[in-house]
């Protein structure tokens, strides 16, 4: 049910909150300033006061923004999006430092100095793989929660010395309910105490069964210290996207996910963005959750600055006027009159949702001390 708080009415008409606190009562209604009243309410008020009320819902604000369906002939193949996931100490950062310390697109090793959690590197064959950093299970739950579907393949990195651990189980969850399909890395082979055929059987445990054993799963040695098998793994990953079929309309729109965003000091907000569909360019005026901005610069993986980027590529957007969060998704739209619609309902809605939670809990409390 749709409601605001008398503070958010007066404040967007303007007036005093003890004006329509006034009215209310003459209605026989007593309030006040924090309490909630329904649209309804809220819209007699407003035109008692004279105001025009135009009411919005979600769906008019929303409308067009996302999942407007692509024509099958525009679309044209997108580099796969890796996620690695695994148990702490497992090797998931050695494993992606030696990946693009070797394959990094543009082939500059050793000239990487920036860290925007994704990049994008060459496997043998040529193609591109885009790859995100470790994001955390907890923030890959959160993504997933809020309907950003970012990754195609998970990596599940075990070390062979060490085994399936818990976060190698939860890894194996969360693949399973996005019903992403998932390889499996066993790190640290180079190890004298390795075990892979242990890792192997205990992944069996719990419903992976490797093609070695028979199952669907593909599973590769690997060792992040001594770069063994590491051509393999991109092989496979790409073996895997072929049989994705990934495809998105490069011209278009651009829609994406934010991945990480930040409060630089001197650039001001900084969002890392996974492009999905369409071609982010410079000067498109973009919404994020409740943020907008009109794309300043934007800069590559490799700290480089670009004019556009399609589909699957990541890059750092500059120009938002405040700074969304991690899992908001990205769209362009038509004008800044459009993305201050989008971005003014929501933050509308996310101060709701606050001040309801703040008044719960303050009901809560007092119940607490009766
Ligand atoms: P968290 O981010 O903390 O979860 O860890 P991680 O999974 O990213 O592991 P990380 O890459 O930080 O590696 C953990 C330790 O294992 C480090 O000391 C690495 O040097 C070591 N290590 C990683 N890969 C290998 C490998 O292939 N062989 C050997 N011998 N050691 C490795
Ligand atoms: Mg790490």
């Amino acid at each position: 049910p749709e409601a605001i708080t008398i503070q958010e009415l007066a404040n967007r008409m303007a007036e005093r909150a003890v004006d329509v606190i006034k009215l209310l009562m003459k209605q026989g209604q007593m309030a006040k300033i924090t309490d909630t009243i329904d649209a309804d309410t809220a819209q007699l008020i407003a035109e008692e006061l004279g105001h025009t009320v135009k009411r919005v819902s979600e769906a008019d604000v929303e409308e067009g923004l996302f999942d407007v369906a692509d024509a099958p002939e525009d679309l044209v193949q997108r580099p796969p999006v890796v996620t690695i996931m695994g148990h702490v100490d497992h090797g998931k950062t050695s494993l992606l430092d030696a990946i693009r310390k070797t394959n990094v697109v543009g082939g500059e090793a050793g000239g990487i100095t920036q860290h925007i959690g994704a990049y994008q590197v060459k496997s043998p064959s040529g193609d591109k793989i885009t790859f995100i950093d470790t994001p955390g299970h907890a923030a890959f739950t959160a993504m997933r929660a809020r309907g950003a579907r970012v990754t195609d393949v998970v990596v599940l990195v075990v070390a062979a010395d060490d085994g399936v651990m818990p976060q190698t189980v939860e890894a194996i969850q969360h693949a399973k309910a996005a019903n992403v399909p998932m390889i499996v890395a066993i790190n640290k082979i180079d190890k004298p105490d390795a075990k892979p055929e242990r890792v192997r059987t205990e992944l069996l445990q719990h419903e992976v069964q490797v093609e070695s054993f028979g199952g669907e799963t593909i599973e590769i040695e690997v060792s992040a210290k001594q770069k063994t098998n590491l051509d393999k793994l991109l092989d496979m990953i790409g073996l895997q996207a072929e049989i994705l079929e990934l495809r998105a309309n490069p011209n278009r729109a651009a829609e994406g996910t934010v991945i990480e965003a930040k409060l630089d000091r001197g650039r001001g907000p900084v969002a890392t963005v996974l492009v999905q569909r369409g071609t982010l360019k410079v000067g498109d005026i973009v919404v994020a959750g409740a943020e907008w901005g009109r794309v300043r610069a934007l800069v590559s993986d490799t700290g480089a600055s670009i004019d556009s980027a399609g589909p699957s590529v990541p890059v750092e957007v500059l120009g938002f006027n405040g700074t969304p969060e991690a899992g908001d998704r990205l769209a362009v739209v038509e004008n800044e009159s459009r993305a201050r619609e989008v971005t003014d309902y929501r933050s509308h809605q996310k101060r709701e949702k606050q001040a309801a939670r703040a008044s719960g809990m303050r009901g809560s409390l007092e119940q607490m001390m009766s």
